[in-house]
């Protein structure tokens, strides 16, 4: 295994807690040795996440899943290079616990400690694998908490190209699950991989849904429009024709999504004069934007990343990987780390 010299040097603990996934992962100079993913299961009967109860499962699952992630990577913590944890943005109350882990334990065993901004952590997905975006690159971030357009001209340099005004992409994918009722009790309240396989049966075609923004002289983006006009549609059906045209209703909404996110990006793209496009964040993991991506980045001769859909969805891989870059820069955080619930991109650039 060579090492890339975009990496300190040995393994690294990565720790990520910043909404309702667990995990803690081991990762040395970009290379994956274990990769723990607690998704908590019951949110689902919520009809979204909750804090406090994240944060309770949080509690009972770090120390269990870090104790896994050692294991898998065959690492006791004293061959640890060091640890990188979510610092922000994120849940405060999750976000506390796996600073507090990663602290305690950092403190304990003398180890290097690194905090991370998730959306980095997003983009580092990236570096996980032989064929990476090189700089400069277009980076689309699309989760449930951000859907933005950032300009990467080197790697640790960012630049917000535009954002989303209201809802995140993701966010609109949970609140049209649950205004379909698609949410379970002893399920997530993850609602696009629901709508993506409602949308299978459906045809995206059959209800025009605004696509906000699309055609604006800008990067920001739009979904509460859409979301609403998804509430207005479903309202004025009676709970048979619903039931009957839900999967057209995913299909539609999902289609409208996919069209935004992509004509922004390539668009994103050819105002800075770039080549590679990344693609990343929890609805990166959606097949119908995979594909559509695909096809616009092939048409316009562009290169496009995008991670496997687990490296996509939260993991603390990509913190890992983050945490590694960082720490190789010469970056340390002290003890005094602390929660960032609303910390800036700019903040670490
Ligand atoms: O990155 P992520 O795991 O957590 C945040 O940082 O927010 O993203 C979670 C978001 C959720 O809104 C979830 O519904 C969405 O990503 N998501 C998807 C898919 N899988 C997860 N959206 C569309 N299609 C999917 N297959
Ligand atoms: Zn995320």
């Amino acid at each position: 295994m060579t090492r890339s010299p975009l990496f300190l040097s040995g393994p690294v603990l990565g720790i990520e807690t910043s909404c309702d996934e667990t995990s803690a992962a081991v990762v040395r100079e970009g290379c994956i040795l274990s990769n723990i993913i607690f998704s908590q299961a019951d949110h689902g009967r919520y009809g979204g996440v909750v804090p406090e109860l994240a944060s309770r499962d949080h509690i009972r699952r770090i120390l269990p899943v870090v104790d896994e992630a050692l294991q898998r990577a065959g690492i006791g913590i004293a061959g640890l290079s060091g640890i990188a944890v979510t610092a922000g943005p994120g849940l405060v109350g999750s976000l506390l616990i796996g600073l507090c882990a990663a602290k305690s334990i950092a403190f304990a065993h003398g180890l290097p400690l690194v905090g991370i901004h998730h959306i980095e952590g997003h983009i580092f997905a990236a570096f996980l694998d032989e064929r990476h975006p090189s700089p400069p690159f277009v980076a689309l971030i699309v989760s449930g908490g951000h859907t933005d357009l950032i300009s990467v001209p080197q790697i640790g340099l960012y630049r917000i190209l535009g954002r989303t005004r209201d809802d995140a992409a993701g966010e609109a994918f949970d609140k049209v699950a649950k205004l379909l009722g698609l949410f379970r009790p002893g399920a997530s309240a993850m609602g696009g991989p629901l709508i993506s396989r409602l949308a299978e049966d459906g045809n995206p075609h059959a209800v025009r849904f605004p696509r906000g923004l699309i055609d604006a002289d800008h990067f920001d983006f739009s979904f509460s429009g859409l979301k609403t006009a998804v509430l207005h549609h479903v309202r004025a059906l009676d709970p048979d024709s619903l039931s009957r045209s839900a999967p057209d209703v995913a299909a539609s909404f999902q289609a409208a999504v996919v069209d935004v996110l992509v004509a922004k990006t390539v668009r994103a793209a050819a105002f800075c004069g770039v080549q590679d496009v990344l693609v990343a964040g929890g609805v990166a993991a959606n097949r119908v934007l995979r594909e559509r991506m695909a096809k616009a980045a092939q048409e316009r001769g562009l290169s496009l990343f995008i991670p496997p859909p687990v490296l996509c969805t939260d993991n603390a891989a990509m913190i890992a990987a983050a945490g590694s870059f960082r720490m190789g820069q010469g970056e340390r955080s002290g003890l005094d780390l602390n929660a960032a619930p609303r910390l800036s991109l700019r903040d670490v650039a």
